[in-house]
């Protein structure tokens, strides 16, 4: 008897087995066409909630499906268009915004988590005329290009230099007991979740420097 041929029939048995049972259990478990088009289509359950919160210094009610993110609520609803979308994944950093002083990635909060925030984007950092210092200064250092993340930048920036005076150390603060210096390494440390694909970084921490009165 030869060993090889016996496996190789083997296989192609346990193949063919394979594939007609699988084709039939295929076919016993699809309905039919007429039965799929006679089924009612489930309707959808959406569930709404009113949520209270204070956008740029307006307080604004919304009653959203409470699937809708808060970065969904600021484009979608309240037309602020300002907080970008970019990965709506966490990631890239063009949905931050400011609640209540911090900075988040709004595509990850749901809007109906923030009741009594104070929530303040772009927008509400200054307008054309009446610039944020930040903002102004991104202007000068020409600290972006395309201008997509600069929304999400010039918010995170805000926050970190708050964080900084603050004194809240960062994963590269080498002495934790000490107030954290601005450093390049601590501005790039702290502002590696905001992404800029047009790689405006240097002109970035410039434009911070500027506004924090150090040179990083
Ligand atoms: Fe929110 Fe990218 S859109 S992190
Ligand atoms: Fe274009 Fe940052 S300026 S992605």
């Amino acid at each position: 008897m030869n060993p090889s041929f016996d496996v190789k029939l083997t296989r192609r048995d346990l193949l063919i087995t394979g594939a007609v049972s699988t084709a039939g259990a295929a076919s016993a478990s699809l309905p039919s066409t007429a039965q799929a088009m006679a089924a009612p289509a489930a309707p959808e359950k959406i569930s709404k909630q009113r949520v209270a919160f204070e956008v740029n210094g307006k307080p604004v009610t919304l009653e959203v499906d409470t699937r809708t993110t808060l970065l969904d609520a600021l484009r979608e609803h309240l037309k602020l268009t300002g907080t970008k979308k970019g990965c709506d994944h966490g990631q890239c950093g063009a949905c931050t915004a400011l609640v209540d002083g911090r900075r988040i990635n709004t595509c990850l909060s749901f809007a109906v988590m923030h009741e009594g925030s104070k929530v303040t984007t772009i927008e509400g950092l200054g307008q054309p005329g009446n610039l944020h210092p930040m903002q102004a200064a991104f202007v000068k250092h020409d600290g972006y290009q395309c201008g997509y993340c600069t929304p999400g930048q010039i918010c995170s920036a805000v926050a970190v230099l708050d964080e900084i005076k603050q004194g809240v150390p960062s994963h590269v603060t080498g002495d934790l007991e000490a107030r954290p210096k601005f450093t390049v390494d601590e501005v790039r440390e702290r502002m590696s979740g905001n992404i800029c694909r047009c790689g405006a970084y240097s002109n970035i921490v410039e434009a911070m420097s500027d506004v924090a009165g150090e040179r990083a």
